[in-house]
């Protein structure tokens, strides 16, 4: 089996700007910087049949490409209880464009389609027992981050590789994106 996700990948310069905002939560764990991505759909475990079904169906996905901004941070969990601590994209028209091209590929490909609203976010850490008000701290002092643009020409296929160290994210495939966008 197979652990599948779909992600864009981040320059190294956004890297960069990332890896600053992660200082200041006790208990947060902090994602390591070739770890930073914003995923765009998470397939879960697929058997090998299934993964290059995906493969074809991604291959087709016409869309052109675009730029983002990284806009402010924000958590996922209640405010007693974050969980993850993340910066937020800017309200991208050509993200969500891709975004459901890209579901619908996978439907094409058998897949159930992605019920959830699409909240598009860089994870930066994921928390166990960090205080809320360190956290809510962390949010107030960061909350005018802004960096980018960010040149979207391609989106990937990973496997996500689960280690009690962290997870390894292994690129699979990569596609570019030039198409029309029709
Ligand atoms: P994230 O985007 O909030 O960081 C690989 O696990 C990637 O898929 C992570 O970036 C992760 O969250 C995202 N993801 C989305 N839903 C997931 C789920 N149910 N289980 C694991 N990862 C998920």
């Amino acid at each position: 089996m197979l652990r599948l996700f779909i992600a864009l990948d981040l320059p190294g310069g956004i890297r960069d700007r990332l890896v600053m905002l992660q200082a200041g939560v006790p208990g947060a764990r902090w994602i390591k910087p070739e770890n930073l991505h914003v995923t765009l759909r998470f397939i879960g475990e697929v058997d090998d049949p299934v993964a290059q079904d995906i493969d074809a169906a991604l291959r087709r996905v016409a869309a052109p490409g675009f730029e983002l901004m990284l806009d402010g941070v924000g958590h996922f969990g209640t405010e007693r209880k974050p969980q993850v601590l993340w910066a937020g994209i800017a309200r991208s028209e050509p993200l969500q464009f891709l975004r459901d091209k890209i579901d619908r590929a996978l439907v094409a490909a058998g897949l159930k389609p992605d019920e959830r609203k699409f909240r598009p976010h860089v994870s930066l850490a994921r928390l166990k027992d960090a205080p809320a008000d360190r956290v809510a701290r962390w949010l107030g002092g960061n909350a005018l981050f802004l960096a980018g643009p960010v040149a979207v020409q391609g989106f990937a296929l990973y496997r996500s590789h689960l280690h009690n160290e962290g997870s390894i994210y292994e690129e699979l495939a990569h596609y570019p994106l030039n198409g029309s966008g029709r």
